[in-house]
């Protein structure tokens, strides 16, 4: 392991010790400040040449900021010879807009992955993607990790009955499907239109969930809105418990308003893959730890060892 180096920029540094912790390294030293007028200045403050590097940084909002020390980082190391350079970023950011669904908007998930290529990444290692085809924007070799073991050991151990997983959204059927073979449970949907990019609403319910205990899984909590009308249409039409497992906590706008008023909402799980700031916390929002996950991934890709199997 004397090869391999993990630095990070200010997205996540906690995310990043906790990481190598787990690997039982120190964090390599690297200072990623700003010039006076705002410009991001970059310095690996120590050898790195010939190593396998690994940058932490989840492209979380402030989005640009931290894609932008993400893209520098990456420019520095390649010009310091490292080896190799991953991007680590369990919340890959510009996701939303993965195709032309409309005209004349961009395709930013694919321009992020040319321009993360382009700065000197020859990896990239990431988590629960907003959509799995955005493993194709590369042309590099991406390694996709799943959250879902991390949730369910957790509600395992609430032995909950009459189970049943809702996705809040027909596009989140997979994961959803992913959890209730996992738990062994039911599985149902609501079918959700998109009023504008901060407004949904929930207009169906697929699926039987009357007294049934519910876990609502989706990759991203945003605004709040596709979580909190998801939870209302349960709710009314006679879901027992209703509990979230959300992979990525953006958590913005008046999210944490939405959250306090839904008292149909019992507990909302994220990972962190996104630091939760004091002004995000809440008694019913609990944190789940990706560092020994991530911190796994990244052992077995420096040592070319199979990824795929930490998921069998
Ligand atoms: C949608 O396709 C996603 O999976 C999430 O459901 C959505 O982006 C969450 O956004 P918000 O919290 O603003 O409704």
């Amino acid at each position: 392991m004397d090869k391999l180096a993990v630095v990070t920029g200010n997205a996540h540094p906690e995310l990043a010790k906790n990481i190598c912790k787990y690997l039982k390294i120190k964090l390599s030293e690297c200072l990623v400040g700003r010039f006076s007028e705002g410009e991001i200045r970059v310095k690996i403050e120590e050898n790195i040449r010939g190593k396998d590097v690994f940058v932490i940084q989840p492209t979380c909002p402030p989005v640009n900021d931290n894609l932008m020390e993400l893209l520098i980082l990456c420019d520095a190391l390649k010009r310091a010879s490292a080896k190799r350079i991953t991007a680590v970023m369990p919340y890959y950011g510009y996701a939303r807009q993965d195709r032309k669904d409309q005209p004349r908007v961009p395709i930013t998930a694919k321009l992020v992955a040319n321009l993360i290529s382009t700065a000197g990444a020859e990896r990239v290692l990431t988590m629960d993607l907003h959509a799995g085809q955005i493993q194709g924007f590369f042309d590099i070799p991406l390694d996709h990790l799943f959250s879902v073991g991390v949730f369910v050991e957790y509600f395992e151990k609430l032995k909950l009955k009459d189970l049943v997983v809702v996705s809040p959204d027909v596009g989140g059927i997979k994961m959803a499907r992913g959890y209730a073979k996992r738990l062994g449970a039911g599985l149902a949907i609501v079918d959700k239109r998109r009023i504008s990019p901060e407004a949904t609403e929930a207009v169906h319910i697929l699926g039987d969930i009357e007294g049934k205990n519910i876990i609502i899984v989706d990759d991203l909590i945003s605004t709040g809105s596709s979580l909190i009308e998801a939870v209302e249409i349960l709710a009314k039409h006679g879901a027992k418990e209703i509990r979230a497992a959300v992979s990525h906590g953006v958590l913005c706008g008046s999210a944490i308003e939405r959250i306090d008023k839904c008292k149909n909402l019992k507990e909302l799980l994220i990972s962190d893959s996104i630091p939760l700031d004091n002004s995000k916390k809440h008694p019913r929002i609990k944190v789940l730890s990706i560092a020994e996950l991530l911190g796994e991934a990244i052992k077995r890709i420096h040592n070319e060892e199979s990824v795929s199997s930490l998921f069998d």
